[in-house]
């Protein structure tokens, strides 16, 4: 029997998981997203052509290949429909290729709005969420309140009512509450018309293949297909691991794609862990290596670091050597690929933070809360100061450039394969 390989971001997101996904897929026969919702944002650049996909696996464009959307994902039916409509228009039909699982859930525009209310209610305390009411959903499927794509099949509107009438309610009172405490409560206006177009969006759906993709997968491994399971968000984001409670709601490490498409944990094979050559974060939460300064400008310039999904500013900073280690070790990555290398081509020194100072004690283990008192210990590199972006092949690459690598790999003690140097798919160096 076949085993399935996970691709995962290994930092808070945005690591170029799309980028490599569709760089990856002609080797595969499956790719399946196995969590999260439209809160991610995958961007895709091939043959002058730019996309970004949001609930869709980034395995659509290579052709021939079967996309799922697997059980431990959350699915907006308004922007799947979005997504896969703008996709066909540009020639895309995704009839054929993508199955969604029958045991994925729901996000209902009630969702959204406690989203907004919960985000209201922190007030400075804020997440910084996405908006798209992924904490909501993932709240209700573990509270055992949630409707599943499988629902959509049988007596649904009644489901759904039931469930409207218990948002309804969660609403008044948040809003009761935010009122009372002289803030804003969380508007209903349009609330109606949302639902329709969430109703027809559900008819929508009906057209796709709804599957028991726990079934689906396993057979395949069985026939000795291949599959890669594709992350979303990244691994400080995980709901247990991660900078909590400034996280997403679901699992993000490799454990999540065991959970989120019904495959063992004997049955994972390779393990790609993806980072920045620095690395950003969206929204709040404590960010060690954070650049408040030119530098950090300078590389959210280059670098272009503005959200795919909502066009905020990303926090930029030094790579975190400590949190990398601490990621590698939970989702037991076998081999690293390394993104956006050339965002870093003009910087004369490159910093590398590989301990924290807390409370005077020197730790390179990543501690239970790194919260103000985390104080990052780097390590300079020379910058390598030339255009990485005309590189096609390792031996092209500059000595210095090699030296942050190789310094990299001891320090994260695992391979670096892979080194990419532009957003398009071409720009992608394999390591021997
Ligand atoms: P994802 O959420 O992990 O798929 O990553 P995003 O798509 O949100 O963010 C990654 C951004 O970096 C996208 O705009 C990519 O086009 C871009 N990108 C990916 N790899 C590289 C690279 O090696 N160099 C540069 N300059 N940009 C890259
Ligand atoms: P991709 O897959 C970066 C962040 C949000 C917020 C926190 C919780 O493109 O890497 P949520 O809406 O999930 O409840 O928000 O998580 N976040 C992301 N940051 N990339 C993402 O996805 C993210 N998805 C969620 O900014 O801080
Ligand atoms: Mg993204």
């Amino acid at each position: 029997m076949r085993k399935a390989d996970i691709l995962l971001g290994l930092q808070w997101g945005d690591e170029g998981k799309g980028k490599m996904v569709d760089f990856l897929t002609p080797k595969y026969d499956i790719i399946a997203r196995f969590q999260g919702g439209p809160n991610a944002g995958h961007t895709l650049e091939f043959e002058g052509q730019k996309y970004v996909l949001r609930s869709i696996p980034s395995g659509i464009f290579q052709g021939g290949k079967i996309n799922l959307i697997g059980n431990g994902v959350v699915l907006d039916p308004v922007l799947f429909r979005k997504e896969a409509e703008e996709l066909a228009q540009s020639g895309h039909q995704l009839h054929d290729c993508l199955y969604i699982s029958k045991k994925a859930h729901l996000i209902l525009p009630t969702h959204r709005l406690l989203d907004q209310a919960n985000e209201a209610a922190k007030g400075k305390a804020k997440i910084g969420t996405t908006g798209k009411g992924i904490g909501p959903t993932y709240t209700d499927k573990i509270s055992r309140n949630g409707l599943r794509v499988g629902d959509i099949l049988d007596r649904f509107e009644e489901k759904y009512a039931l469930a409207h009438q218990r948002h309804m309610e969660m609403i008044y009172s948040l809003n009761e509450a935010a009122v009372a405490k002289g803030g804003t409560p969380v508007s209903l206006d349009g609330l109606d018309s949302l639902e329709q177009e969430w109703m027809q969006a559900i008819d929508y759906l009906r057209q796709f293949r709804l599957i028991d993709s726990e079934h689906f997968v396993n057979k395949a491994l069985a026939q000795d297909q291949t599959i890669l399971c594709e992350g979303a968000q990244g691994s400080l984001l995980d709901v247990d691991f991660g900078s909590y409670p400034f996280v997403t709601s679901s699992n993000t490490i490799c454990a999540g794609a065991c959970t989120g498409l019904g495959i063992a944990p004997s049955r994972i094979g390779e393990v790609y862990g993806i980072f920045k050559a620095y690395c950003t974060r969206v929204g709040s939460g404590p960010f060690p290596t954070e650049l408040f300064d030119e530098t950090g400008k300078k590389i959210r310039d280059i670098g272009h670091e503005y959200g795919a999904v909502t066009g905020r500013e990303r926090r930029c900073g030094w790579i975190d050597l400590v949190a990398l280690r601490y990621t590698i070790m939970l989702n037991g990555v076998t081999q690293l690929l390394m993104m956006k290398s050339d965002v870093l081509d003009t910087f004369p020194v490159i910093k590398a933070c590989t301990a924290y100072r807390i409370n005077g004690e020197l730790t390179r283990d990543f501690p239970f809360s790194i919260d103000e008192n985390v104080e990052p210990v780097y390590e300079e590199l020379p910058g390598w100061q030339t255009d990485l972006t005309h590189c096609t092949k390792q031996e092209e690459l500059p000595q210095a450039f090699i030296n942050y690598v190789n310094f990299l790999e001891r320090e994260l003690n695992t391979p670096i394969k892979i080194i990419s140097v532009g957003p398009d798919r071409e720009a992608t160096i394999w390591r021997e």
